[in-house]
């Protein structure tokens, strides 16, 4: 059972990557760790190595009983100090031809399940006015590409949401925090799961999860909402962003048929 006298932080997407680089931060920081995705043994695997006292929750986001399951754990849960809402997944190939199912599941994963954990979540964080939410979006939220259009649509609704809420927030002058977090091209198992090889995208591009979680949790401590990790992406960002969409269509990355 977690101690009643530590912070709790729920990470969605804890099995790999970037949530479970989550788990092992926000575990030297002093947080006892509910880890939720489908793989249960990734999760055992993580649990066994981390010295905090880890629940599991093996949970299909994609699903309306999966995210059901994780809201009543948010509800049972007093403590909880942290909600990152990070699980998510790509996909390649152009809207209409793309399989309907998948591109559901991906506005469910990016979008629904985040509505319903972080409404959850702020309730109870709101009355205590204590804790913090934070969505792992993507650079993409900033871009429009061809063959990843629900993706970019989904992580610019993230970057949308999380605004919104950091406004109303300070309205309600809450001490609760929120944070898109806002990576480029991460090693994980992202592009593995995607069957996109590495080796297609400029090394000095690349960042490690550890680098990313180091930058969001910064980025948490000084209460920044929007954070875009790594000078290069940060330029990218300040460039594309205050473009109209007129202009920024021609800056899209060529769509490609096959995998790279
Ligand atoms: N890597 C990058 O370059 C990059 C860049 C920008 C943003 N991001 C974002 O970072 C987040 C984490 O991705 P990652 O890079 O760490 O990739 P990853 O290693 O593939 O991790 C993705 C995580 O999401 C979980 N997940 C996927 N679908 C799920 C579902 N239906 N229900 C529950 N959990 C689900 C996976 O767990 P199970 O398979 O065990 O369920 C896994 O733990 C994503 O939101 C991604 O969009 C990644």
């Amino acid at each position: 059972m977690a101690s009643p006298a530590r912070p709790v932080a729920l990470i969605t997407g804890a099995s790999s990557g970037i949530g479970a680089t989550f788990a092992r931060h926000l575990a030297a920081r002093g947080f006892d760790l509910i880890l939720v995705a489908r793989r249960t043994e990734k999760l055992q695997a993580l649990a066994s190595e981390l010295p905090v006292h880890s629940d599991l929750v093996t949970a299909d986001l994609a699903t309306d009983d999966g995210v059901a399951k994780v809201v009543e754990v948010i509800h049972n849960c007093p403590h909880l100090e942290l909600l990152v809402n990070n699980a998510g997944f790509g996909s390649l190939g152009r809207f209409w031809l793309a399989d309907p199912a998948s591109q559901e599941a991906m506005h469910r994963v990016h979008v629904l399940a985040t509505v319903r954990l972080t409404h959850a979540a702020l309730a109870a964080m709101t009355a205590r006015n204590k804790g913090g939410v934070i969505n792992v979006s993507s650079v993409a939220a900033f871009s429009i590409n061809e063959g990843n259009v629900s993706y970019c649509a989904t992580k610019a609704w993230m970057n949308s949401f999380t605004e919104g809420l950091a406004l109303e927030l300070r309205g309600a002058q809450s001490a609760v925090k929120v944070q898109a977090l806002c990576p480029g091209f991460t090693i994980t198992e992202f592009h593995d799961t995607l069957g996109v090889d590495r080796k297609g995208i400029p090394g000095f591009l690349w960042m490690t999860a550890d680098f990313i979680v180091q930058t969001s949790l910064k980025g948490l401590d000084k209460g920044k909402v929007i954070v875009v990790p790594g000078w290069i992406y940060r330029t990218i960002v300040t460039f594309l962003r205050p473009l109209p969409y007129s202009i920024r269509r021609h800056l899209r990355r060529p769509f490609r048929d096959r995998r790279v």
